[in-house]
């Protein structure tokens, strides 16, 4: 010790002292880090942040690795907001915030995506794909259209651990075209779409196809059942549990499901302005996580993992951006309520972030 204590008493005082300081730093898992300035700033965000999202850890170690990527997160939100001026969006601390990318691949398709579509693309050419598009001649397209405000459920939440989009992103459309046939908007299950479409080479919670989805839907015959009733479980179940429950009443059965020509936004706006629009798209990007607001303007390539739901589609006030309102099935917390907008009519065909690869809508 680099004090000389010359006095009983005194030093008594110091050694209680030092007890206190130990006691202090033990009760703080990161005490060993010497925080100081900043780093406690951080600490506090990173505090309050676990109590804001309910998050508990199971000892100190795996708390400390999530308060490292918290940090490193929080840096690029930050750092990416100060330089925002060419972007049209902004990013937010949400509840990804303590997840690496690559953790949150479970809520991906884990399918390439891109490979079954152009295996598809190829059977159609042998003639073995209805390529039927009814929209083809719409030609009154209205400068924007929202179908939230009468045709879309609240939005849902996927969970971290079930790479389930595929099913939420279907049972949005059904549940879209419902509400326009028949003016009722019910929330359908998805939890049914996961444990009965099985056969069709549908992985649940592993990913899927929302084609596949439709096909289980066609020979059923009968409308999903409500949410209420088959609820969400975020889990694959080893039984299909839709033939103990009714359909609900006023509601349709989806009797068939057309693509989108590819490549060709000119045709999904055809196609949104007439019902929302299933779509595949590359959601890898970290800024597309963090995602707070705005248009999102990219970085993304056309890597399909991700499926979502167009539900309208507007032009900004400010600048005259062109944009598709997308529901995500990450949470209201996630994006502009649960939504994203994302920017329309890009140079390159394919759309941004691959947003016209893969269109699919029911019929009935
Ligand atoms: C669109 O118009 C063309 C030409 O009149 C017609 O051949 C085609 O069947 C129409 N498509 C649809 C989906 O009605
Ligand atoms: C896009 O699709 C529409 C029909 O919806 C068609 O008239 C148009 O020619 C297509 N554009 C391209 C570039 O293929
Ligand atoms: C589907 O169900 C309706 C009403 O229950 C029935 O009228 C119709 O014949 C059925 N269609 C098929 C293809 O089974």
């Amino acid at each position: 010790m680099a004090l000389l204590i010359t006095n009983q008493g005194q030093s008594i005082c110091l050694a209680f002292f030092l007890v206190l300081i130990l006691a202090f730093c033990s009760s703080q898992a990161s005490c060993s880090r010497q925080l100081y300035g900043e780093d406690k700033i951080m600490l506090q965000r990173f505090e309050e942040w676990m109590a804001k999202h309910g998050r508990v850890y199971k000892d100190a170690q795996e708390r400390e690795l999530r308060y490292d990527i918290f940090k490193s997160n929080v840096e690029f939100i930050e750092a990416f907001n100060e330089n925002k001026d060419q972007r049209k969006y902004t990013l937010s601390i949400n509840k990804f915030a303590d997840r690496k990318n690559e953790e949150l691949r479970s809520m991906r398709n884990g399918y390439n995506v891109r490979q079954h579509l152009s295996k598809k693309a190829s059977n159609s050419m042998k003639g073995t794909r209805n390529t039927f598009f009814k929209y083809e001649n719409v030609t009154e397209v209205p400068p924007s259209c929202d179908w939230t405000t009468s045709a879309v459920t609240p939005v849902k939440d996927q969970g971290y651990d079930c790479g389930s989009c595929w099913a939420f992103a279907t049972v949005a459309v059904v549940e879209g075209l419902n509400s326009i046939i028949t003016g009722n908007l019910i929330s359908l299950s998805e939890q049914e779409v996961i444990d009965c479409s099985t056969s069709l080479d549908e992985d649940g919670c592993q990913g899927g196809f929302v084609e596949k989805a439709f096909e289980y839907m066609i020979p059923r015959n009968k409308s999903l059942v409500t949410e209420d009733d088959y609820p969400y479980l975020a889990i694959d179940e080893p039984v299909c549990l839709a033939d103990f429950y009714n359909a609900p009443s006023g509601s349709i059965t989806i009797t068939g499901y057309e693509q989108v020509p590819q490549n060709n936004e000119s045709a999904l706006l055809q196609a949104v302005a007439n019902q929302p629009v299933s779509v595949y798209i590359d959601a890898e990007a970290e800024e597309f996580k963090h995602y707070s607001g705005g248009v999102y303007t990219g970085p993304c390539g056309t890597t399909l993992t991700h499926a979502v739901t167009i539900v309208g589609y507007d032009t900004t006030e400010d600048d005259g951006t062109k944009y598709w309102l997308v529901k995500n099935s990450w949470g209201e917390e996630w994006g502009e309520n649960g939504y994203m907008r994302i920017q329309r009519d890009i140079d390159a065909r394919e759309g941004l972030c691959g947003i016209a690869m893969g269109a699919f809508y029911p019929t009935a």
